[in-house]
């Protein structure tokens, strides 16, 4: 077992929660919304520790952490194992749940009670939904039992098969009415925020005038409300090509990689641990033992 210890919490009082008013006021304050995933504790706390305003525990799990192809496979009761270790980690930021594939897709009563899951057992302020007008009467259900919502639509990853490989939405004039026509029923239904993801800029720009709720974009442009980006996208840990959206803040490939290389080296060459980093007898214990080794005959 490692002795190492988390660093313990800062002893200042707790920060002022972000809330939904929070963002929404800042949409009306021309203020800028950063959002970023996060899907364990330790980065989980350096996401908040930076101010950022929102946290999204996304299913994006399933591809950058788990290792699954699409997003798909991932689970509810993952998706509930993340969202609470990223809740005991954040103070200040909104923090979102996505809901996977399959826990709201059944039953509106299904959906309900695994939406319930995250905010009663996981810690989460608001659950995300993939989806347009057709997930409305939802929205409007998961508000009335008092679970907020985070609506999701344009290039949505569960709909992969649906839409033939994961491809910008929102091109054609029928789909850009469409999309706007969905913006509109999910926020007349309630929800609290939209995720507009790998639609045109001039699309998501239209959407984010006319609606009354933050818009958060993803490969949708410069004029939302704001921007979310997936965590190991920033840091170039997805063993991928990046998409043409994302931008790279450091190569945390790099920085891991030669950290374990030095490590690997350093306990070849025995220069790993060293006596510093070593326990020690307490000096009576080993007087005791020398004391009671037998002397060593003289020639
Ligand atoms: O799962 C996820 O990370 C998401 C964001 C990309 C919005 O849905």
């Amino acid at each position: 077992m490692s002795v190492t210890q988390l660093r313990p919490s800062a002893p200042s009082p707790p920060p002022q929660r972000v809330t939904s008013d929070t963002l929404l006021q800042k949409k009306l304050a021309r203020q800028p919304i950063a959002a970023l995933t996060a899907y364990d504790y330790p980065t989980a706390r350096l996401v908040d520790e930076a101010g950022i305003d929102m946290v999204l525990v996304g299913d994006s799990l399933g591809m950058v952490v788990l290792g699954y192809q699409n997003t798909l496979p991932v689970t509810l009761d993952e998706m509930l194992h993340h969202t609470r270790a990223v809740a005991r980690a954040v103070r200040r930021a909104f923090l979102v749940a996505d809901m996977p594939y399959g826990s709201y897709h059944a039953s509106a009563r299904e959906a309900t009670r695994n939406a319930l899951r995250f905010v009663k057992e996981a810690g989460a302020q608001a659950v995300k939904i993939e989806g347009g007008s057709h997930r409305a009467r939802l929205v409007h259900r998961l508000t009335e039992a008092e679970v907020p919502v985070v609506a999701h639509i344009g290039l949505t990853p569960q709909s992969v098969h649906s839409m033939g490989g994961y491809r910008v939405q929102g091109r054609s004039r029928e789909a850009f009415d469409r999309l706007s026509a969905d913006a509109r029923a999910l926020e007349d239904a309630g929800a609290i925020a939209i995720v507009l993801e790998g639609i045109p800029r001039e699309l998501a720009a239209s959407i984010t005038a006319e609606s009354s709720i933050p818009t958060i974009g993803i490969g949708a442009g410069p004029d939302c409300d704001g921007q979310i980006l997936v965590f190991h996208d920033l840091f170039n840990l997805t063993f991928s090509a990046p998409a043409k959206f994302t931008r790279q803040y450091a190569d945390g490939a790099a920085f891991f990689s030669s950290a374990l290389a030095h490590y690997r080296d350093d306990v070849a060459a025995r220069s790993f641990p060293s006596d510093a980093e070593s326990y020690h007898l307490p000096r009576e214990v080993q007087t005791a033992l020398e004391a009671a080794r037998p002397r060593a005959r003289k020639a």
